[in-house]
Formats: C-alpha cells, sequence, structure tokens
C-alpha cells in the first residue's frame, strides 16, 4: 500500500470526509445532494460511513466528534478508519483520499491497519483479491507522517513474518529478513550462528533445536539513536519459534496448525525496530530474538532430559511444549550485559493466558517499578494494545522445583502464566516486563483494527512507549 500526504481532496475519484459535525461536513464544501442524503440518514440515526455515488466519482462521509486527545476518543477514530476500510473493500475501491479533521492520521491508521491483506502466497487466486494500493491522507503534518509511515510499516513487516509459513520462513529465513530490513530501515543486525550459539552455551536454544534439521539463529539488534539520552539501553526480547509442534510433547493437530505464529514476539521486536529506526527516535535499544523451530526429528529432547542454561541453571524438560521459556532463559541471560534499563520480553509463552483473558489484551508481570508501568499502561490504553498485569509473587515459584535440577520447565495444572514468567524470573537481574501475547498474537476472526491472522501486537504499544520514553 502506497502512502502519501496531500494538500486536498479535490478532484480524487474516491474521497473520505469526516468532519466533527454536519456544519463541518458543509464547510467542508460537501455537494447539497451528499449533505440531504447524510443528513436523512443521521435523522433515521443511522452512524457511520455514508457511501455516495456522484458524477464526478465516490464519495464516502462520516461525521465524528470523538476525542482525539483522550485514549478512548482514538480509538474510535481508529476504528472509523477500519470500517472505512470494509466499505472500500466491498466496493472494490482501490484507492482513497481521505480527509479528516482533525485527527487525519489517526482516522488512517485504523484503516491502513485494517486494509492489510497477507496476499505473497496466493499463485492464481491473486488478480481476484482486493487491496488498498494506494491511501492519500489530507494534511501538512510532514514530520509526524514519517513516523506514521514508518509504523505502520514496522506493524505490516511484523504481520508478513507471522503470517509466513515456516515452509517459507525458517529459522535462518527470519535471521535474513531481519538482516534485510535493518539495511532498508536503519539499524544494525548480527546474526549469532550455531558454533557462536555453542560458544556461548545457550542450552535452552540448542535443546529445542536438537530435534530440528535447520540450525538455531541468535538475531542481535542495535539501534542508537541520535541525541539518545538513555545511556542503558532498553533490550526487547522476542520468542522467535518459528514452528511449535511441541515437539515429542506432540501437539494434537487442532492446537498445531496455528503455531507458525509462534515467532509472533520476534516479529513484533524486528516490527519495533522497523518503526522506531525509521522515525529515527531519540533512544538506545537492543532487540535480541533466539529462534529456532520445536520438532521431534532425530534425538530430540525427550521428557525427562535435563540441560544447562547459559548462567549454568539446569532446567529438567519434563514437557517439550514447554518450549518457549527455554530459548528465551538464554536470551535473559545475555541481556545482561547490556546493562540494560529495561527488559521487555514478548512472546506467544502460555495458552494459559490467551485462556484466562481471550484475544482482547496481553497477559503482563514482571519486577518493573511502578511509573515503568504506569507508563506502559499510559502507552497500551493510547494504542489500545491492552495489558492486563497479573501477580508475579514468589508463592508460583514454588511449583517449579524439580527434584533432579534447580527447575522444571512446567509448574502444573494452575497458573500455568505465572509459572512460565517465575520460570524466566531465573535468567533475569534488571527491571523487567513479560508480557504473554499468546491471546492477541494471532486472530481467527477480525477485532478492531485487526483482521485475521497475525496482528503484530506489540508493535504499536512498544513504539509509542519509546518515543513517549525518549522524551523524558
Ligand atoms: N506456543 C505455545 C503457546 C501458545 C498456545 C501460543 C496457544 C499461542 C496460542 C507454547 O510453546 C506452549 O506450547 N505452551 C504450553 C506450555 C505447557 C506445556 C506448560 C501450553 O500453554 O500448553
Ligand atoms: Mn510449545
Ligand atoms: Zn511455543
Amino acid at each position: 500500500m502506497k502512502r502519501s500526504l496531500v494538500p486536498s481532496s479535490a478532484g480524487a475519484a474516491v474521497r473520505a470526509v469526516v468532519r466533527p459535525s454536519l456544519d463541518a461536513l458543509r464547510a467542508a464544501g460537501i455537494e447539497d445532494s451528499a449533505l440531504n442524503a447524510y443528513q436523512t440518514r443521521l435523522d433515521r440515526k443511522v452512524k457511520g460511513w455514508m457511501h455516495h455515488a456522484t458524477a464526478t466519482g465516490d464519495l464516502l462521509l462520516a461525521t465524528s466528534d470523538a476525542d482525539a486527545a483522550t485514549p478512548e476518543g482514538l480509538h474510535t477514530l481508529r476504528q472509523l478508519g477500519a470500517d472505512l476500510g470494509g466499505i472500500l473493500a466491498k466496493n472494490k475501491l482501490t484507492a482513497v483520499t481521505l480527509d479528516a479533521q482533525p485527527a487525519a492520521l489517526t482516522v488512517a491508521e485504523g484503516l491502513a491497519l485494517n486494509a492489510y491483506r497477507f496476499t505473497k502466497l496466493f499463485g492464481t487466486k491473486a488478480k481476484d483479491q482486493w487491496t488498498l494500493g494506494q491511501l492519500d491522507v489530507v494534511g501538512d503534518h510532514a514530520a509526524e507522517f514519517a513516523a506514521w509511515n514508518a509504523l505502520i510499516d514496522g506493524v505490516t513487516e511484523a504481520r508478513d513474518l507471522i503470517n509466513t509459513p515456516v515452509l517459507q520462513l525458517g529459522s535462518l529465513e527470519l535471521a535474513e529478513r531481519a538482516e534485510q530490513l535493518a539495511a532498508q530501515h536503519g539499524f544494525k543486525c548480527t546474526v549469532l550462528h550455531k558454533a557462536q550459539i555453542e560458544a556461548l552455551k545457550m542450552g535452552g536454544l540448542l535443546g529445542v533445536n536438537k530435534g530440528s534439521i535447520d540450525p538455531p539463529v541468535f538475531i542481535v539488534l542495535e539501534y542508537f539513536g541520535q541525541g539518545a539520552t538513555n545511556e542503558q539501553p532498553y533490550a526487547l526480547v522476542g520468542k522467535g519459534v518459528v514452528f511449535d509442534t511441541g515437539g515429542i510433547s506432540l501437539k494434537p493437530s487442532n492446537f498445531m496448525e496455528d503455531m507458525k505464529c509462534d515467532m509472533s514476539g520476534a516479529a513484533a521486536v524486528i516490527g519495533t525496530f522497523c518503526a522506531v529506526a525509521a522515525a529515527k527516535l531519540p533512544v538506545n535499544v537492543v532487540g535480541l530474538i533466539p529462534a529456532t523451530d520445536n520438532r521431534l526429528n532425530n534425538n530430540a529432547l525427550v521428557p525427562g532430559d535435563v540441560i544447562t542454561i547459559s548462567n549454568g541453571v539446569t532446567v529438567e524438560v519434563l514437557n517439550t511444549d514447554a518450549e518457549g521459556r527455554l530459548i528465551l532463559a538464554d536470551a535473559l541471560h545475555y541481556a545482561k550485559k547490556y546493562n540494560p534499563k529495561l527488559v521487555i520480553d514478548l512472546a506467544t509463552l502460555t495458552g494459559a493466558a490467551s485462556r484466562a483473558i481471550g484475544p482482547y489484551a496481553t497477559v503482563a508481570m514482571g519486577t518493573a517499578d511502578r511509573p515503568t508501568w504506569d507508563a506502559l499502561q499510559a502507552s497500551a490504553w493510547a494504542t489500545h494494545e491492552r495489558l492486563v498485569e497479573f501477580p508475579f509473587w514468589d508463592d508460583y515459584k514454588d511449583l517449579i522445583k524439580s527434584d533432579i535440577a534447580d527447575i522444571k520447565n512446567i509448574g502444573g495444572a494452575e497458573a500455568g502464566m505465572i509459572t512460565a514468567g517465575k520460570f524466566l524470573e531465573y535468567f533475569i537481574d534488571y527491571p523487567y516486563v513479560h508480557l504473554d501475547i499468546a491471546g492477541p498474537a494471532f486472530l481467527d476472526r477480525a477485532i478492531t483494527y485487526y483482521g485475521k491472522g497475525g496482528t503484530g501486537v506489540g508493535v504499536r504499544l512498544l513504539t509509542h512507549f519509546l518515543a513517549e520514553q525518549s522524551k523524558a
């Protein structure tokens, strides 16, 4: 989708106009016939967009007095944009000029997110697929537009990565794509390969990889923004399981079919780097992505195996399907060498998180201080990528004690999302936030501005958070 800023919508074949009121629409010079029809609709209390075909083209009208200064207002405006996307798709309109006041980029964000389609794997069907080829936004906010564009690119890239099956995106392809995006958007990417991973004694990543014929990779992203004041970087860690079969503790097929999404944390980190670097935010941030598939070939880990994570902690692997925490353990230990200000991990870690709150929010927990949580929550509300804080009490730690190793990788039937988080706590020595995105990362139906499939959840949240932090 090409996106650009234009001075006005005059002359465009498909125009979408939003104003706070009917009077404001009138002031925008909307034709009388269209205004009268819109007025009639309002009298009948029909809300939302009106599609009016005129002699010169398609005119779409809506009024909204949502307050863009509040999180609720922002959400409403993005939803309005998403609804517009539905109308454009239904009418197969492939280009639009959006004239929305006062919050054009917010409405455009909802539209751009809604209009995302994953088309790259269509063969013969491609020509029948609707896509929005061109989105022109009326306005002169050039500086804001660059950051907005970068954000949409970041989310789009994350979603493409998630939606791409493991056949096309194994660990090496994920690393290659990260390298390409780094070159394109202006951040640094270093890929550690198997020999280096062995030298670092990353027993978690190597253990999960044992059943695979593809090698593991450990991807390191670095972005040091000009004018950044945080000497200690933020670190973002993303789970990069490119496919999760469960391993020897094999998943039933109905639980396995969407497991190409098990690198959604990695995708969110890469997408955030695209957005942050392209917007040239003055912030220092590193990204760490351990990546492998989780399979059951060869001499894959078996239940009862004991492995040693890079910090020396031994883990009894009682369930090979609890693999995410094993690879994250090595990454969280690796993060220590940056002396980070704050580490945030994103992982499709537990079905328990998804069962607890569904696809509407991310399960969050950790050791960060209250001001950090408040800042994260403010970003969560502003972006509608909501967070629900769960307890991080030591009581849950007892559930992962092992008889023969330091800890085991499962904690029993209760509070699975928290025992997973407490497992990760063994590998940190810095302020820490764990985001379990298993619920919202991949959707089986459209929700708000996000369609089916990979959502890229985390990109908008973290980009907003880092942008706010860079101002502090
Ligand atoms: N990748 C899954 C978690 C998951 C489930 C993500 C559903 C997205 C949607 C993870 O590796 C997993 O299998 N977790 C197990 C852990 C259990 C064995 C302790 C789970 O949640 O069932
Ligand atoms: Mn698993
Ligand atoms: Zn997994």
